[in-house]
């Protein structure tokens, strides 16, 4: 039977599409079960985008998953064979939590594996394919290649500790130097930070950028030349803010984004390092195309995302008044904004610019879906819903910091669990979990302070920013936690496709900024 293509889903079109493409360069289709023994996800949680799996016990009192990864099962299942190379490709549902709505979701994925003996030729070969993936997908697309080899050996090089180490490739993923620079500092190592931010500087077009790091990394000398001789490598980029679990990968990572979607499309790299762990001699590299965000593309596409316009979040309130001011001073002003009226959205034309008052703790997640490309968050925001999000400015403005408080001459006796109100209640669990401190976490939306006075809690976690909601309260800071401020944000994707323009927005800012410290 013929079936008429305009019946099918971009993601169904794109399923068979890239089916046929990989068929082409000799990958086999792989098919499995839908199940997996649990075990397998237990032993490789760090591997998974999150711990969340679900389960169920099987008729014979094994306890199965429904897989959450692909990867993970075609290795198990596969002979261990160093000197020959195995191609497989698939598509496959997977289920995930998904991070917005915080249930389980189904979605596809198609990707491909080569494990085995992977040559230079491979590695390049299939890089190429994740290029030519995106191409299909759209005719606004990028790939984004990082070395984890040249950004572990920065770390390795100048004896950063190992909780340090993975703050540090946090912060290079979100392209945030400020952060680098404090927490060099910070474990005594400056020179990781300067070393990390030397990569990130040296992101830029595939083939100026291998270029410039010629002789640092084999792994990237092995495919510079077949990947640079290639039309596709005009749309790569290597991009050092792309990182991944050291534990599981090595060399080579990437991800690929698709104009008018918010975060990655496809995503992959060498993880011969799982392949260790798995007790593996063999190699192996491979990537996979998250098909499904392809059906929520056109959602976005014909809308705000893709007019030619910046569109900033800023947070309503006071705080937005002064960034707002900072914005104007860089030039990047948008005068409708200061009539006095309840419109929420505003443009300037001229400037292509277009800004929406969002509430403070709401911008993270505008600008991490794709609603906003940019946007001004305080940092006590961003600890806490860790958005998916660059940081690319330390704006000054708002400044207070996170404090554990108490009642005037509390001392805590550390004999039973510390019970703490507060807003933020992963700050709260990070800051306790690190200092190994037992606690009760009470999640209250305000008003934090009434808490310990009604004994509703021992302590509490709030901001503090002059001191006065405490004293008038009979409270005292008993710890700080973290200094706070503004930071101005941007969606990953919108960073790509627009930028010129963020980043001309972005040095306008750092000028401003500078200037009112200078004052
Ligand atoms: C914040 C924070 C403190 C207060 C600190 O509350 O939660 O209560 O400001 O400021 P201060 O040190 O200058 O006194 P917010 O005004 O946001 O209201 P909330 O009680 O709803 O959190």
């Amino acid at each position: 039977m013929e079936i008429s293509k305009c019946v099918w889903r971009k993601s169904e079109r794109t399923v068979f599409a890239l089916r046929e493409l990989y068929a082409s360069h000799g990958f086999g289709y792989y098919r499995m079960s839908k199940f997996e023994e649990y075990d397998l996800y237990a032993r490789n949680k760090e591997f998974l985008v999150s711990d969340n799996v679900i389960t169920f016990t099987d008729t014979g009192g094994r306890l199965m998953a429904l897989k959450p990864d692909v990867t993970l099962s075609i290795i198990k299942n596969s002979p261990d064979e160093p000197d020959r190379t195995a191609r497989v490709c698939y598509n496959e549902n997977v289920y995930r939590v998904d991070e917005g709505s915080g249930s389980f979701r189904e979605s596809m994925q198609c990707g491909l594996e080569c494990f085995g003996r992977v040559t230079a030729a491979d590695a390049a070969e299939v890089i190429l394919l994740a290029a030519e993936s995106l191409s299909g997908l759209s005719d606004r697309w990028e790939l984004s290649i990082s070395d984890l080899g040249l950004l572990e050996g920065v770390l390795a090089g100048s004896g950063v500790p190992a909780d340090y180490g993975a703050r540090m490739l946090k912060a290079a993923g979100e392209n945030n130097i400020h952060e680098l620079e404090s927490l060099g500092a910070e474990c005594g190592c400056p020179g990781a930070a300067e070393g990390l931010a030397e990569l990130l500087a040296c992101s830029g077009p595939f083939r100026e950028s291998a270029a410039r790091l010629t002789g640092r990394s084999a792994e990237l000398d092995r495919v510079a030349g077949a990947v640079g001789a290639s039309p596709l490598a005009d749309r790569i980029r290597l991009d050092f803010t792309v990182t991944a679990d050291i534990n599981y990968y090595n060399g080579l990572i990437f991800k690929g984004f698709i104009d008018g979607v918010p975060g990655e499309v496809l995503s992959g790299g060498m993880y011969s390092s799982l392949m260790r762990k798995l007790r593996r001699r063999s190699d192996a590299i491979g990537f996979a195309v998250y098909t499904d965000k392809l059906d929520r593309e056109s959602d976005t596409r014909e809308g705000r995302g893709t007019d030619g316009f910046v569109n900033v979040a800023l947070p309503k309130g006071r705080l937005g008044d002064q960034v707002y001011a900072l914005f104007a001073e860089a030039g990047f002003d948008c005068p409708s904004i200061l009539e006095n009226n309840r419109r929420l959205v505003f443009e300037n034309e001229e400037k292509k610019l277009r800004f929406f008052w969002v509430k403070p703790s709401d911008v993270a997640i505008y600008v991490e879906r794709g609603a906003a490309d940019i946007g001004v968050a305080g940092k006590d925001i961003l600890l806490e819903y860790a958005p998916d999000v660059y940081e690319l400015l330390d704006l000054g403005a708002g400044r207070c910091f996170m404090a554990v408080a108490a009642p005037r001459g509390y001392r805590d006796d550390k004999s039973g669990t510390l019970r703490v109100a507060t807003k933020f209640s992963n700050i709260a669990r990070n800051h306790f979990g690190s200092v190994g401190r037992d606690i009760d976490i009470i999640h209250l939306n305000g008003s934090i302070e009434l808490a310990p006075l009604l004994g509703l809690s021992d302590v509490i976690v709030d901001i503090v920013e002059t001191g006065t909601t405490l004293r008038e309260n009979d409270l005292e800071v008993t710890e700080k936690i973290v200094p706070i401020s503004a930071r101005l944000i941007a969606n990953k994707a919108a960073f790509k496709f627009k930028r010129e323009a963020v980043e001309k927005i972005a040095a306008g800012l750092r000028a401003a900024v500078g200037n009112g410290e200078r004052k």
